[in-house]
């Protein structure tokens, strides 16, 4: 069946937005934002290479680096989904998802079938090896083509399922673009248009709709209900369950001196000792046994055996000297 639309292409996207503003603006990659400052005259950014002055600050780095301002992970869970890439012979011109639960997307890229679906709240299903598992079998229910890449990815959940974009205050000069629940391509360029006109006009007819200070209503106060439940069980289970039962004989969690440590020792035996609490928040990290890394239950930072950052919101390595 040919299907009439067009395919978004992130990356060409990119290229096509760079090449728009490279003559204007110095774009600098691989810098990470550690804290947010708020000065006289604007802001002072700390990062990996030095500091940085604005006078408006936009932050879209998925999850905010900080939780003041705006209070995001009050207002929020996280999503995990997976998906499967699986070579075939005849690819489609077919683009579909269900809109029911369990979610299925099916697409074609080149010659790969990409299957997505097992959506759950990142405080759900800890254990990765059985999440894997279910997917793929949910997978060769649907299909019988060999599965070529599985992978996972997470996104943020807005209590009342809409993003949230523009000032953190009216006035404050810094501007947050997140929780685009799982349509970040699309809600990403509606960010980048009320942006600019809020920076360039003072104003857009969305700021009330996205605005990061919204009312409450009894929709979000449910969901931050069941969040908050989801987010204390997953700190107990965590904090009660030192080795949960899916962990191998090669990673386990201790105490040492008072301090909660992760030790993953690798297929040469060598120990790779971490720090097991998040510093974004302090949820205890869950060893991920098909990625080899420490992943937070909580808001989805990911951090490798020797405890570099992957994955913010935490811009803290977990370092046992850090
Ligand atoms: C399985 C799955 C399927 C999806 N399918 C679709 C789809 O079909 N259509 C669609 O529109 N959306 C889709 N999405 C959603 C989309 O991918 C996300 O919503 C989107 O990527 C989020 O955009 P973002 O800019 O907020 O964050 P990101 O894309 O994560 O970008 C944030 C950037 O900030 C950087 N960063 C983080 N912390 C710091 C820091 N401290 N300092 C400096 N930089 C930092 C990161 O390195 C990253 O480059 C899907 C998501 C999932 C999980
Ligand atoms: S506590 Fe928030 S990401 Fe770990």
């Amino acid at each position: 069946m040919e299907v009439e639309g067009a395919v978004f292409h992130p990356l060409k996207y990119v290229y096509g937005l760079k090449k728009l503003i490279e003559h204007k603006v110095t774009i600098h990659e691989n810098v990470c934002a550690i804290e947010l400052n708020k000065k006289e005259d604007g802001y002072l950014i700390r990062t990996n290479i030095g500091d940085i002055q604005a006078n408006y600050v936009v932050v879209c780095t998925h999850y905010p680096f900080f939780i003041n301002p705006g209070y995001i992970p009050l207002k929020t869970h996280i999503e995990k989904s997976y998906v499967i890439a699986s070579s075939t012979k005849n690819p489609l011109s077919l683009s579909c998802i269900t809109t029911g639960v369990p979610m299925h997307s099916i697409r074609y890229h080149k010659n790969y079938l990409l299957y997505g679906s097992y959506a759950h709240a990142l405080t759900n299903h800890l254990d990765d090896g059985k999440n894997f598992e279910n997917f793929k079998t949910r997978f060769q229910n649907h299909f019988q083509t060999k599965i070529d890449c599985i992978w996972f990815n997470q996104d943020i959940i807005p209590n009342d399922g809409l993003p949230f974009i523009g000032e953190t205050e009216k006035g404050s000069h810094l501007l947050l673009a997140t929780g685009f629940q799982t349509w970040g391509m699309t809600n990403g360029v509606l960010a980048g248009q009320v942006i600019a006109d809020i920076i360039q006009k003072g104003t857009s007819p969305y700021e009330d709709l996205f605005a990061i200070k919204r009312n409450w209503n009894l929709v979000r106060s449910m969901h931050f209900l069941v969040d908050g439940v989801r987010y204390g069980k997953v700190y107990l289970q965590t904090t009660l369950i030192k080795n949960p039962k899916f962990y191998q004989n090669h990673v386990c969690v201790i105490y040492e001196n008072g301090i909660r440590v992760g030790i993953y020792i690798d297929e040469n035996g060598v120990r790779h000792k971490v720090l097991n609490t998040c510093p974004h928040m302090k949820c205890h990290l869950i060893f991920n046994e098909q990625e080899k890394t420490w992943d937070c239950p909580c808001h989805s930072s990911r951090f490798d055996v020797d405890g570099n950052i992957i994955r913010g919101p935490s811009s803290h390595s977990i370092k046992m000297d850090s």
